[in-house]
């Protein structure tokens, strides 16, 4: 079965508006270059504060259809004494149609807990934008041989009790902990597999057909060198990025070289 590719760019707590709105507008040249059958879906993830200055641009050039925003992260509940935190009807309103929730970074420093990413993929669903569920090990674990069981973990606790058709709509992002931001990328075969893993769960929660269609991307180092052997992968439906989704080159190389292999 085939899935349209994602690539997608995490730009984390990185630029301010005028950089963003540089950055954006170099990814734009690129992307309008093509027709979207051509592209994989491309789509930027900018801190709250340059999600207005990106949105603006991204209407004004008629490519909506061609690039795509997200959030970095949500609240689930709609709306209320929240201090800080930011709804999913926000984020559609600001011109977000997919948004990132359960980031090991999250997880990490802001003690998000799978029930809560449960509560945001299902709050993100309702409103009909895409959540893009992260899911990885720690180097630890993975010395452990724990990698699969961990995984396989946080994948039921984020999707429990969502449907079919929520599910096959979703993106999933495997993002081993150790290989993020640390130029070790994991083996594209090892993360094929866990990928693989990672789809035979969703059946077997799920259905056959759901985890045919949920796109799992693989984040951890991905770089213009790394993503063509990694988008060759049977399994491997896309990437999330974040240094090097921070350049307009190597960011426009990684969506080239995608193209070169998996459209
Ligand atoms: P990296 O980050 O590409 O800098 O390793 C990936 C991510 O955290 O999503």
């Amino acid at each position: 079965m085939s899935r349209k590719p994602i690539i997608a760019g995490n730009w984390k707590m990185n630029l301010l508006q005028s950089e963003a709105k540089e950055l954006f507008s170099g990814i734009k040249d690129f992307v309008k270059q093509y027709s979207a059958e051509q592209l994989p879906i491309v789509v930027v993830a900018p801190t709250f504060t340059s999600i207005a200055a990106v949105e603006s641009q991204r209407c004004d050039c008629g490519c909506r259809n061609l690039l795509f925003t997200a959030g970095q992260n949500c609240y689930f509940e709609k709306n209320g004494a929240y201090t800080g935190e930011i709804s999913v009807e926000m984020l559609k309103d600001a011109g977000c149609e997919y948004i990132i929730i359960g980031h090991s970074e999250r997880r990490q420093y802001f003690s998000e807990t799978d029930e809560m990413i449960n509560k945001k993929a299902k709050a993100i669903l309702s409103n009909g934008l895409i959540p893009i569920i992260c899911c990885g090990e720690t180097l630890e674990q993975r010395e452990a041989g724990v990698t699969d069981t961990h995984i396989a973990g946080q994948i039921k606790a984020a999707l429990e009790s969502l449907t079919e058709e929520e599910i096959s709509k979703s993106a999933i992002a495997y993002e081993p902990i150790w290989a993020i931001g640390t130029g070790k990328t994991c083996d594209s075969d090892e993360a094929n597999r866990v990928i693989a893993m990672i789809r035979n769960v969703v059946k077997e929660i799920s259905s056959t057909s759901a985890g045919d269609a949920v796109r799992i991307l693989y984040g951890g180092s991905v770089n213009p060198s790394t993503i063509e052997e990694q988008m060759s992968k049977s399994d491997i439906d896309g990437a999330l990025v974040g240094g090097a989704s921070l350049k307009v080159d190597s960011f426009t190389s990684i969506i080239a070289n995608t193209m070169k292999v998996a459209v």
